[in-house]
This record gives C-alpha cells, sequence and structure tokens, in this order.
C-alpha cells in the first residue's frame, strides 16, 4: 500500500475550488476568496492559556473562504465536509448552532459584538474548502475562523481579528481553547516561526528555515481520534489555573519570569497533580526561551533537544500524549531526527519531527510499519515550510 500524503494545494487551484464550490451551491460567482492556514506549533504547547510563550508556524495547508454578501440579513454557509446551515444573526450565540457551522457563524457573532463588522452587514453567502486535515491538531477550525474573518472586517487589525476569532470559539463554539492557533493563522509569516507573548499579545517572527541546514519539518498526522471538545483539554487548563491560583499568582507566566525561585515554588506543591502540570508549564516557557535563541543562532541541533524535551514533559509531566504520538516520535528520532514531539493539544492529532531531509522516506516508513504492527492507525505525512498569514485570493 502507497503512503499516505497530505498535500497543500496551490491558492490558485484553491481558488477555483472555491469559485466552483460557490457556484454549484448559489448559481453565482463569488465576491471575493480569501484564504487562511492552519498551523503547527513548533514549541510552547499548552501554555498560551497560562500567558506563556509559544512558537507555531503558519502551514502551507489552507482553508478558502468564497464569499458574496446579501441584503436580506440572511446567512447561509456550506462546506465541502459538513451540513449546510442557514440563520441569522439572531439565531447564533452560546453552543447555538452546533457542527461546524459553530466557528463561521461564531465569527460573525463575535466581529458584531466587537464592533468589527462592516456598518452594512446585512447577510452573507459563504463556502468553504478547506486542505487542512479535521481532527489533526493542525487547527482547521482557526483556518476557517480566520479567513472569514478577514473577509467580513473591514479593520485590517490582524491582533484583534484573531481575538474575535477566539471569541467565536470560546463562547459559540464552546472550546475553551487559548489564541495561538488564531494568531498564527492571521499573523504568522513565509520564512518565520511566530513567536506569541499571550500575556501581551506581542509577536515577533523569528527566522525558521530548516531547507537551509539540510532538514525537513515532517508532520505526521496520527489519524488517531482527536478531540479538543471533549473534557480533557478543559481540565488541564482547569487544573494549570489551579495551580496559578494555589500559588498565589494570577498565572503561570509570573513564575515562569521569576527564574529558579518560579520553580521553587512549584516543587512545594504538595498536590501532585498541581505540581506536574505546573512543573510543565514553567519548563516549557523556559524552553521557548532557548529554542529563539537557539533559531536565531542557526543551532538547529540544540533546537531539536528542545523539541523532544517538550515532548517528554507533555507525556510525563502534562500527561497529554498517547501510543500513537509516541510512536511518530519515537520512529522519527531512530530514524536520526533531530528532535521529534506532538504538537497541538494532544490526545492525538499530529506530531512533528526535524529531520535530516534525505531520511525522510526511511522515518515515514518505519512509523507506518511500527503503526501497523501496534494496531494503531495508519498515518499520513507532509512536509512542511513556514508558510504565508491568512491573505485575499482573489
Ligand atoms: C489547542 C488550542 C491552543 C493551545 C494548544 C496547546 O491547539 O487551540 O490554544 O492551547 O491546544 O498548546
Amino acid at each position: 500500500m502507497s503512503v499516505r500524503w497530505f498535500r497543500p494545494v496551490p491558492d490558485a487551484e484553491m481558488a477555483v475550488a472555491g469559485t466552483d464550490l460557490f457556484h454549484a451551491e448559489f448559481g453565482t460567482e463569488p465576491e471575493g476568496i480569501w484564504a487562511a492556514p492552519g498551523r503547527v506549533n513548533l514549541i510552547g504547547e499548552h501554555v498560551d492559556y497560562a500567558d506563556g510563550l509559544c512558537l507555531p508556524i503558519a502551514l502551507p495547508h489552507s482553508t478558502v473562504a468564497a464569499i458574496s454578501s446579501r441584503t436580506d440579513g440572511l446567512i447561509r454557509l456550506r462546506s465541502a465536509d459538513g451540513e449546510p446551515w442557514e440563520g441569522r444573526i439572531a439565531d447564533i450565540g452560546p453552543g447555538r448552532p452546533t457542527g461546524w457551522a459553530a466557528y463561521p457563524a461564531g465569527v460573525i457573532w463575535a466581529l458584531r459584538e466587537a464592533g468589527m463588522l462592516a456598518g452594512d452587514f446585512a447577510g452573507v453567502d459563504a463556502v468553504f474548502v478547506s486542505t487542512v486535515p479535521i481532527g489533526a491538531g493542525l487547527s482547521s477550525s482557526a483556518a476557517l475562523e480566520c479567513s472569514l474573518a478577514l473577509a467580513l472586517a473591514p479593520d485590517p487589525d490582524r491582533a484583534s481579528l484573531a481575538a474575535a476569532c477566539v471569541r467565536a470559539e470560546n463562547e459559540v463554539a464552546l472550546a475553551p481553547t487559548g489564541g495561538m492557533d488564531q494568531a498564527a493563522s492571521l499573523r504568522a509569516t513565509e520564512g518565520h516561526a511566530l513567536l506569541l507573548d499571550s500575556a501581551s499579545g506581542a509577536v515577533a517572527q523569528v527566522p525558521f528555515d530548516p531547507a537551509s541546514h539540510g532538514l525537513a519539518l515532517l508532520v505526521t498526522d496520527t489519524r488517531a481520534p482527536h478531540r479538543l471538545v471533549d473534557g480533557q483539554y478543559a481540565k488541564r487548563r482547569d487544573t494549570v489555573e489551579r495551580a496559578a491560583r494555589r500559588l498565589g499568582v494570577g498565572s503561570l507566566r509570573e513564575l515562569a519570569d521569576c527564574g529558579r525561585d518560579g520553580m521553587d515554588a512549584v516543587r512545594a506543591l504538595r498536590d501532585g497533580e498541581l505540581r506536574h502540570r505546573a512543573r510543565h508549564v514553567i519548563s516549557e516557557i523556559a524552553r521557548v526561551r532557548l529554542a529563539v535563541q537557539a533559531l536565531r543562532s542557526g543551532d538547529y541541533a540544540e533546537f531539536g533537544k528542545l523539541l523532544y524535551a517538550s515532548h517528554l514533559s507533555l507525556r510525563l509531566d502534562f500527561e497529554v500524549s498517547c501510543p500513537e504520538l509516541d510512536n511518530a516520535v519515537e520512529c522519527a528520532l531512530v530514524t536520526g531526527a533531530l528532535g521529534a514531539r506532538l504538537t497541538g493539544g494532544g490526545f492525538g492529532g499530529s506530531a512533528i519531527a526535524l529531520i535530516p531531509a534525505g531520511r525522510v522516506d526511511e522515518a515515514v516508513a518505519t512509523t507506518r510499519t511500527r503503526a501497523a504492527n501496534l494496531g494503531l492507525p495508519e498515518p499520513s505525512f507532509a512536509v512542511v515550510a513556514a508558510s504565508a498569514p491568512a491573505r485575499r485570493l482573489a
């Protein structure tokens, strides 16, 4: 059987696919087409909701929104991957609608709440086509949100747009995620990782070009069932917030900024679960700082070590890994990867590996064979570069 790859599609072809679906659904041409990418996080996992630092890149895989405005207040949403939804702004609110449409409908609601929707907004027809695999931990929902937000908000301030998308996800789709995914989709740039400081919302662009060092960034979608809304993510977030309260700080970031004293405070926590979760957050924020230094000085060997240290912390202290993710990480490492880790929320989804470009095929073969031997789902793969943020296509 041949290897399963999930491939990006060039913008021009995505625009055609969006136009075709729009035509099939609504019988006319769209007024405009926008695209927004999925993301992988290089490092800084499960720290965005603790005011921490993370370092995602935008993927070459994207969601395209083809759109026309209406004048009768109706909102009609269609996707190549889900049930159609139709309604009005008044039909949108916490938990309404459900399913995939919660994300784009939520964006319309959140933009209006923030006063960012065009003054003359009176309904919209929108179709979505995506190459970001769904449920792979690669932020297909953020790509969906950001493509529509960019299309509908006349204000080009991307930090505010990202904030509105986060509200859509938290308050309408009821997924208690942090803000990393939307920041990556809207604010990352080609050839760079985005250093996001979740405490201030400030970002910096950090050069990320493994290919110029003979390396590839391999993404393995384990195709293990992965659900962010299923309670485990919310539980982790809740535990991290409880640890902060127990330690008398507003967020664990405050302790991460205290050097050794911060970690000493965490060590003194008597509740083992709080101690382990907090240790992950504080050590992970320190690793992001080191990773940025390593990338800025072109030290990919050091960067790789930090990736694997992050994986171990997520597996042992934060307990969000699973056999499928561990398999992808271990197989990459035995094939000569400089580092590898789970990326995104965990409990399934995807892993990344920084690997000599010439050994990608070997790592892929090893991962597939071992997955099959362990009775795990057949993974799917992509080699990715840091790509462009959300943009207008036509
Ligand atoms: C998901 C969330 C993000 C972030 C990651 C873990 O992707 O959407 O906000 O918390 O998990 O780092």
